[in-house]
């Protein structure tokens, strides 16, 4: 005769708090109704996508969206869809994600729509997910990463205080790996 047998599956003890809105921007947990708007916007275009590994189809448009769901259940925090608050569309995705299964790393990420570059979106929508991260979900250090050919996404990290540390084999390519300590952003 064996003890009852309990349940033992991690809890989510804390979650990032959802909307997060700035002062352009909204973003809310991901639902599955969002997958045309995500796809038409950036996962189905080339050239936002061309540093990202190149355009996907709808299904893997879906399979991204099912993942950041289950990673939101699970830890409390994902990627988001990401809204301009003054025309209501979807314009691409930003928030945090493990760098690898089991950790440590937590990587910010962001990613817009062509048409929605250039507008300073990625640097404010990345200001509030860091907030958020280094406040109340209470992180001690966020990490990123990004090819070096990504000479946008680099000068983000940049205004957003993140140092270079090295490189890492990460996500099937060679990418620069920064760092961003939470006293060093002052939160
Ligand atoms: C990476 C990416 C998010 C960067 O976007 P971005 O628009 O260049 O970055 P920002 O949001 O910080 O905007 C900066 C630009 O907005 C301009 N800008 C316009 N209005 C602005 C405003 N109100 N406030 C701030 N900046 C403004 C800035 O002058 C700057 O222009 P510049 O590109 O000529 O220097 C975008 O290129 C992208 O989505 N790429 C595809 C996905 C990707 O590669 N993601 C990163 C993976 S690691």
């Amino acid at each position: 005769m064996g003890s009852p047998r309990i349940d033992v599956r991690p809890v989510k003890i804390v979650s990032v708090a959802l909307p997060i809105f700035t002062t352009r921007l909204a973003m809310r947990a991901y639902e599955p109704g969002d997958v045309d708007q995500l796809h038409a916007v950036l996962y189905g275009d080339p050239a936002s996508m061309a540093l990202l590994g190149g355009a996907r189809d709808r299904a893997g448009t879906r399979a991204s969206i099912d993942r950041s769901i289950v990673q939101q259940e699970l830890g409390g925090y994902s990627f988001w869809p990401v809204f301009e608050r003054e025309s209501g569309l979807l314009i691409g995705e930003a928030g945090l994600c493990p760098l690898s299964p089991g950790g440590p790393d937590i990587s910010l990420g962001y990613a817009f729509g062509r048409d929605f570059w250039g507008r300073g979106y990625a640097t404010e929508v990345g200001r509030s997910v860091l907030a958020a991260a280094f406040g109340e979900f209470g992180l001690q250090r966020v990490v990123a990463i990004t090819r070096e050919a990504n000479t946008r996404s680099r000068n983000v990290l940049g205004k957003l205080g993140f140092r270079l540390d090295g490189r890492r084999h990460v996500w099937g390519a060679e990418q620069l790996y920064f760092v961003l300590d939470r006293n060093e952003d002052g939160a």
